[in-house]
């Protein structure tokens, strides 16, 4: 007779990053071991996850009650999904809490986003607070209304009450094109969501692109070395001794390093300039029109590309985590992002 599996609730497969990490669950060496069921939201995406031997179920982050169910059921969750949403988070957790009255203690690893911390600079500063994922009290001192942290009090408040143990992560900017069985098969979003951002507004306008002086500065931290963190996290709580700090100190930061957005913005410039489809190979700065035009707001422009957001991965790194992509590598990544991205465009 076979050991029964451990239940894994799968949030975010289709992603950018779930489904590089769910990737690298698949490869696990004890992944023979885990049952993992994925929401997704398309019967074609379900068809082609289940050849990975994921079970899948169709839904939405709205259906609460599939949501709590599935929850109930899963000795480990994973939500990769949504950082902003409270109401879907709060039925997994109330699926979390009955099965903790089942008698078992589950695990919830969520994903947050170090845009908790950002300050507004307009891009003209580089100077901010530097949150260290070691010192839980600056994060407890973030107000309420602060992106993400919501949900985030959420989760630690489950923990506190003692019915599950809670891990979030918080990735930086995010870079690099995940290369995977699951892109492989077309399952997999390969495209992040600030730079993206960045190169399309700057397609749109002809040139690459800064806000204000470009001076703001972010952590970045790339896909692959994001997917190692969550699996560094799960081995680390999948140990019999688990040993890995949760709730309130259970936040891992994924950076590896900080850059300012005229770095990014001058290589978006100079990957368009050498496409043909940039006026200078130097990032000009956004006017406020085109902020409006590109980003939906000034003020989204200005969060998006002008912010400052500086953490410290001291936690992650204590866990053996240990991040490889450099800053070289994600300013490299930018023309792969460009050339991608204006080719998608041609094809449309
Ligand atoms: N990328 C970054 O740089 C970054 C940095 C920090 C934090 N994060 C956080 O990480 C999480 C994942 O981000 P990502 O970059 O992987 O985003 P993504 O590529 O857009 O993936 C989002 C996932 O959520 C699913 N989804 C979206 N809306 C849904 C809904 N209403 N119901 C069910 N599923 C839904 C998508 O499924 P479909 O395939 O059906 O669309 C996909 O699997 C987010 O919370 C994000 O804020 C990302």
């Amino acid at each position: 007779m076979s050991a029964q599996k451990t239940p894994v609730f799968f949030l975010g497969a289709t992603g950018y990053l779930g489904g590089s990490v769910l990737a690298r669950l698949l490869e696990h060496p004890a992944a023979s071991s885990y049952e993992i069921t994925a929401l997704v939201r398309s019967q074609e995406k379900a068809k082609k996850l289940e050849p990975f031997g994921v079970k899948t179920a169709i839904g939405t982050i709205q259906d609460l009650d599939l949501l709590e169910k599935l929850a109930s059921e899963a000795h480990i969750v994973f939500s990769i999904i949504n950082a902003d949403d409270d109401p879907h988070i709060q039925a997994i957790l109330r699926g979390l809490k009955k099965r903790h009255a089942t008698g078992d203690l589950p695990i919830l690893i969520h994903t947050s986003g170090t845009g908790v911390f950002l300050s507004h600079a307009n891009g003209l500063h580089g100077d901010a607070v530097v949150f260290d994922d070691n010192k839980p009290e600056q994060f407890e001192a973030l107000p309420h209304e602060a992106l993400h942290r919501s949900v985030d009090e959420l989760v630690i408040a489950a923990d506190k009450e003692g019915y599950a143990k809670t891990y979030i992560i918080l990735p930086s900017t995010i870079f690099g094109t995940p290369s995977n069985a699951l892109t492989k098969a077309g399952i997999q979003n390969t495209h992040s969501i600030q730079l993206p951002f960045l190169i399309k507004a700057s397609i749109g306008r002809g040139q690459g692109g800064v806000v204000g002086k470009g001076a703001a500065k972010w952590n970045y931290v790339s896909n692959a070395d994001t997917a190692e963190l969550f699996v560094a996290v799960f081995n680390g709580v999948t140990t019999p001794n688990n040993t890995v700090p949760h709730g309130r100190e259970g936040l891992f930061i994924g950076e590896n390093g900080v850059f300012a957005w005229s770095e990014v913005g001058n290589a978006i410039a100079k990957a368009l300039y050498e496409a043909g489809k940039g006026k200078s190979p130097e990032a000009t700065t956004f006017t406020s029109e085109e902020l409006t035009k590109y980003f939906g707001s000034e003020f989204v422009g200005n969060l998006i590309a002008g912010s400052n957001c500086i953490g410290l991965a001291t936690r992650s790194k204590a866990l053996g985590w240990t991040p490889k992509n450099t800053k070289e590598d994600l300013i490299a990544s930018v023309k792969v992002e460009v050339d991608a991205i204006l080719k998608e465009q041609a094809s449309q």
